[in-house]
Order: C-alpha cells, then sequence, then structure tokens
C-alpha cells in the first residue's frame, strides 16, 4: 500500500483481470461450481472498491467469455443468475460511488432482461467519472477484432470509408473499447498463465501479473500488490533497453 500511495503518477491508469478459479476453489472444498462463483461476486466487489480507492481510472474484468456459452446450461444459467444479481442489487451503490458502467461483449447472445439491465445501468452512470467499471460479458478478443473489421469492410463497401485511411487509430475506433486506454497491466488469477481471447488487440504492450491465488480468495492485498509488482516493470514498446 505504502508503495503505491507514494508512486502515484505512475499507477496504471487501466488495469485488466481474468478472474479464473472460481471452480477449483469450489472443488477444493467438496461444494459445487456454483458456490465458487458466488464467492467469486464478492471478490469483484472488493476490487471494484480498492480500484475506486486507489485511483486507478478504468477496471476491466472478464465475466464470461463467448467460449463459456459451452459450458453446462446449468453453470452458464448460474452466471448469468450472478450477473442479474449483480446489476439488481449493485448498480445504485456504484452511481453513488461515481463509478461509469460500460459492458463490452456479444450483447446480441444475452437475454433481453440483462440487456435492458445492462443499458440502463450504463445510461445511468454515463457522468460518473471516478472509476470507469468495463464488465466483459460474452466477450472474445477475435470476435470483437473480426466485427470491427466488418463493420469497417461495410463502411468501405458503401464509399463512407477510405480503405487507405485504415489505420491504427481508426481500427481501434471501431472496437468496444473506443475512447478506453490500453491496459497497462492484466492480473490473471488461478496459476494459468495464457490470454483466454481476452482484449487481443487491447494488450499488446499490457504487463502481465500471474498470480496462483483463485479468484474467489483473492484481496485487496492481493490487488496492491500486483500493481507493485508493475511498478517494479520497465516499459520499453521495443525500444532500446534504457542505461543508467
Ligand atoms: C472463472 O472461474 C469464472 C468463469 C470463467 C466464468 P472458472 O469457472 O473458470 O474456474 P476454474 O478455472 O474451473 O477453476
Ligand atoms: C477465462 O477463463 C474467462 C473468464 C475468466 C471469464 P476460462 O477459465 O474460461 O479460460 P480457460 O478455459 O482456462 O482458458
Ligand atoms: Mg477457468
Amino acid at each position: 500500500m505504502v508503495a503505491i500511495e507514494r508512486m502515484e503518477s505512475s499507477l496504471p491508469s487501466h488495469v485488466a483481470i481474468i478472474m479464473d478459479g472460481n471452480g477449483r476453489w469450489a472443488k477444493a472444498r467438496g461444494l459445487p461450481r456454483a458456490a465458487g462463483h458466488r464467492k467469486g461476486a464478492d471478490a469483484v466487489r472488493r476490487v471494484v472498491e480498492a480500484a475506486a480507492d486507489f485511483g486507478i481510472p478504468y477496471l476491466t474484468l472478464f465475466s464470461f467469455s463467448c467460449e463459456n456459452w459451452k459450458r453446462p446450461l446449468s453453470e452458464v444459467d448460474e452466471l448469468m443468475g450472478l450477473l442479474r444479481r449483480y446489476l439488481r442489487s449493485e448498480i445504485a451503490e456504484l452511481h453513488e460511488k461515481g463509478v461509469r458502467l460500460r459492458v463490452i461483449g456479444e450483447r446480441h447472445r444475452l437475454a433481453p432482461d440483462i440487456v435492458r439491465m445492462i443499458e440502463e445501468a450504463e445510461s445511468r452512470t454515463r457522468d460518473n467519472s471516478r472509476l470507469t467499471l468495463v464488465i466483459a460479458i460474452s466477450y472474445g478478443g477475435r470476435q470483437e477484432i473480426v466485427n470491427a473489421a466488418r463493420w469497417l469492410a461495410s463502411k468501405a463497401a458503401a464509399g463512407e470509408v477510405d480503405p487507405e485511411a485504415i489505420d491504427q487509430e481508426l481500427f481501434a475506433s471501431a472496437l468496444e473499447t473506443q475512447g478506453i486506454p490500453d491496459p497497462d497491466l492484466l492480473i490473471r488469477t488461478s496459476g494459468e498463465q495464457r490470454i483466454s481471447n481476452f482484449l487481443l488487440w487491447q494488450l499488446a504492450y499490457g504487463e502481465m501479473v500471474f498470480t496462483d491465488r483463485l479468484w474467489p480468495d483473492f484481496t485487496r492485498e492481493d490487488f496492491s500488490a500486483a500493481i507493485a509488482e508493475y511498478l517494479q516493470r520497465e516499459r520499453r514498446y521495443g525500444a532500446a533497453i534504457s542505461s543508467g
């Protein structure tokens, strides 16, 4: 904590988290996977509060991937139920705390009542500026890139975009994360060291911190330890190593 406050100027602007390990947390206790997901929701509350307290402007949480639709229906239902409960019970408090909510992912695959709740929450919190909480639901990095390419191709075919004018900036503006800075830091819990189709474009130069902690056990202290590790890193973006 001390380290973080001292180096406030270099804090990451955007932290993205792959919240993994709910199933293993439950299994280790002889509980159903659903119990791990429920406990994981408490960890979400902890990190959102911590991000706001630390002064991190953007936090993105990977809640459900496009590939997670392949899980058993009962588990998908449980996760969607938790999402409903989160949207129903937390938005007022998030709004009060100055949190702006944004949801990315293939929204058309979600139940209509969830889509409605997301739209309401986004419009209610749109003018808040303390923390932007981005929740990735039914999200896949490749899907997002393909959707952006399709949209730009249709604009080009209609004569509205010159193909020669398509550069990184224009392409990024066609992604769902338009207007959000790229993550400086990616944290993944549970010991897995892979991206699992999360923010593929945006993480081009993101620093990655992997921790063995299972998501339901992830604390504010774990969060600040990951940020402290990030603060030790030297970011080079392809340039030569700095001397001295
Ligand atoms: C993360 O925990 C939650 C989601 C992916 C929705 P998992 O459910 O993947 O937990 P493990 O990886 O099986 O332990
Ligand atoms: C990534 O975790 C997706 C989320 C945390 C929402 P998974 O558990 O689905 O990823 P894999 O299958 O281990 O790569
Ligand atoms: Mg997992």
